[in-house]
């Protein structure tokens, strides 16, 4: 990754962090991308202004991606990659037949919002920076990788909206990467299992203890650096395209 530009979505947490402290070891430079609250700044001056920076944005905002990429061309002078890792999760059912109250589509909505349009906002704004590179032999100027869930397949009791919202980036990844094939831009989804991250740190120790225990082989949660190592191999294999990878150890969800 030695000289490569990328830009993280949620790289101050997680996955998306444990992608940033990779890539920086590999010798890229990196661009962290995530909401204002979030400890980027903190990451960025724990790796060093010269490798990374902080550009505070709203993956659903058009013009807090777009200042994130005039921040990346200003201080990198090129974008070579977007990893896609912001992302939220909630759990309802879609009728709680206790309290008698439908799912809430406001938060049907939010869900959506951030992980398939904030998603495809970062993709489609990206590719404007992208395709001003010069193009390697085989004619690539950039690669993408987005972040899914095996939710998008196996979604368990209460992830509607989760799943849905991750079964959409499941199904935009083949057309995106025909779309962009003329411009030399390939386009692959990683469907993570269960991950070490703040997002599951939320669930009681006994619960995250449970969860590891459906997973076949091995019998743990992954921990970012699998992931991030999955994103540095899609980069570097220039025949991984328009497909989808489950990282998760043979898990399938049950209800
Ligand atoms: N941890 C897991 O087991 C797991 C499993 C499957 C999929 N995923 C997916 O992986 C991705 C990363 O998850 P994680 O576990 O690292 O979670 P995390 O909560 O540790 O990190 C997510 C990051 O995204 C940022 N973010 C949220 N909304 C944003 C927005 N609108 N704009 C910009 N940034 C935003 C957060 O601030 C946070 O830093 C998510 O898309 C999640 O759905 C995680």
């Amino acid at each position: 990754l030695q000289g490569t530009v990328a830009l993280v979505t949620g790289g101050a947490s997680g996955l998306g962090r444990g992608t940033v402290e990779r890539f920086v070891k590999q010798g890229a430079k990196v661009i962290i991308g995530d909401l204002p609250v979030s400890k980027g700044k903190t990451v960025a001056d724990e790796l060093g202004e010269a490798n990374t920076v902080f550009a505070p944005m709203d993956i659903t905002s058009e013009s807090d991606v777009q200042a994130a990429l005039d921040l990346t061309k200003q201080r990198f002078g090129k974008l070579d990659v977007l990893v896609n890792a912001a992302g939220i999760a909630m759990a309802f059912k879609t009728y709680n037949s206790n309290k008698k109250i439908p799912h809430s589509l406001e938060d049907f909505t939010k869900i959506i919002q951030v992980n398939t349009i904030g998603t495809f906002n970062v993709i489609r704004l990206s590719v404007s920076l992208m395709i001003e590179n010069s193009p390697n032999q085989d004619g690539q100027k950039g690669v993408i990788v987005n972040t899914a869930s095996v939710a998008a397949f196996d979604g368990q009791i209460g992830q509607a909206a989760y799943a849905a919202s991750k079964g959409a980036v499941v199904g935009m990844t083949l057309p995106i990467a025909r779309d962009l094939s003329k411009d030399g831009i390939r386009v692959v989804t990683i469907a993570p299992g269960l991950f070490d991250t703040p997002l599951l740190k939320a669930l009681p120790e006994k619960v995250r203890i449970f969860l590891a225990k459906t997973i076949p082989f091995p019998q743990r949660l992954g921990n970012p650096d699998e992931y991030a190592m999955l994103a540095q191999h899609i980069i570097e294999n220039p025949l991984l395209n328009g497909e989808i990878i489950r990282l998760d150890g043979a898990l399938r969800m049950q209800a």
